[in-house]
């Protein structure tokens, strides 16, 4: 069998990624330049930052990517770039690139939606069984995705307001820690122990929808009213505490959800599933659960990249999906199937 050789691009938030992957699976190669350190000083991503990082990374990572995989454009079938969701000025650094590279070497052009891809972060892991649900937890995005197939996504829950990657985020900033806040609230959270009471939003009895606005206020509430009163909260204590409150709902409503659906596998996806307490509980959950395979992705895989970006374009292409040359970056793309 002649081998399918896709080339991916990422450009929707603070990560300039270019990756070579083989039949859909296999990483060939796979660089991220992470422009974190430019946005810390901000406490948070600055778009036009964002963009002009991307100008000057995407061509020396392209190089890169193509080098350590050892492949010229002649051995390129597609080239996947994200369309969307992201910041539209980083997104279209990105797509203009994919264009150019397209048009030049005339090679197929695949538009993928940044959700997709997370997903099929897993696809570097295990092969999919269906049906499938997907806890996406990002930045940007808390979702619970069903899907019945290979490009059929249907969004059976999401988030009311902040994305849980938000909440651990503003947390964060209210607890004075660096710029991306998750890793440190998942390190503090570690060191202390769940003894607050926060809130919980299970919303209404059947819904998958997630809220987290309440809880990051209740976060900021808490701190507010104990230095009025003088009082200590080590912030351990209340890293561990929003955290668990976090993960509680995560997790009984992915349980619920895969339990409601007889799903044979759970996969987690997004930067949030870099956290090691979402993750710990996960497993434990589904160790009850034995006819229900769940996947976590390693670390790499979960923040953005370019291989789940074209491992998605790898199973898009199959299906004879393809872009116009007129493609545009795309910042509130909707998850279709294909
Ligand atoms: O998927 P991602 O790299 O970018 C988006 O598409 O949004 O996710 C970034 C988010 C940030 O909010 C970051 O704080 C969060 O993932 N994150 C974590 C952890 N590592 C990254 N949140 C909780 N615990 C972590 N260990
Ligand atoms: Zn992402």
């Amino acid at each position: 069998m002649k081998h399918q050789i896709i080339l991916g691009i990422e450009t929707s938030c603070d990560e300039t990624a270019v990756a070579i992957v083989r039949n859909g699976n296999e990483i060939l190669s796979n660089v991220v330049a992470s422009q974190i350190e430019s946005h810390k000083r901000f406490g948070g991503v600055v778009p036009e930052i964002a963009s002009r990082h991307h100008v000057e990374q995407l061509t020396i990572v392209l190089e890169e990517a193509m080098k350590e995989a050892n492949v010229t454009y002649e051995d390129i079938n597609a080239i996947a770039v994200t369309e969307g969701p992201g910041l539209v000025g980083a997104l279209l650094i990105g797509v203009n690139a994919a264009k150019a590279l397209a048009f030049a070497h005339n090679i197929p052009l695949v538009g993928v939606h940044h959700i997709a891809g997370h997903i099929y972060a897993n696809r570097f892991i295990t092969e999919f069984q269906f049906p499938l649900l997907a806890l996406v937890v990002s930045g940007g995005h808390t979702e619970l995705v069903l899907m019945k197939d290979h490009g059929d996504f249907e969004v059976i829950g999401e988030t009311r307001d902040d994305a849980a990657g938000e909440a651990y985020d503003k947390v964060a900033r209210t607890l004075s820690l660096p710029y991306p806040g998750g890793p440190h609230i998942d390190k503090l959270a570690h060191e202390g122990s769940p003894v607050l009471d926060l809130p919980r939003a299970w919303l209404e009895p059947d819904s998958y929808d997630f809220s987290f606005s309440g809880l990051k206020s209740a976060v900021i509430n808490t701190l507010h009213n104990a230095k009025q009163r003088g009082e200590d909260i080590k912030p351990e204590d209340l890293a561990a505490s929003f955290q668990e409150s976090v993960i509680d709902v995560l997790v009984t409503k992915t349980v619920k959800a895969a339990q409601d659906f007889a799903v044979v596998q759970v996969v987690l996806a997004g930067g949030v599933a870099a956290n090691k307490g979402l993750r710990a509980r996960l497993e434990e959950s589904f160790k009850e659960l034995p006819d229900v395979e769940l996947t976590i992705p390693p670390l790499s895989l979960c923040t953005d990249n370019a291989a789940m970006i074209a491992a998605v374009g790898s199973v898009a292409f199959e299906k004879g999906v393809r872009s116009e040359l007129s493609l545009n970056g795309n910042p509130g793309l909707m998850l279709k199937s294909f």
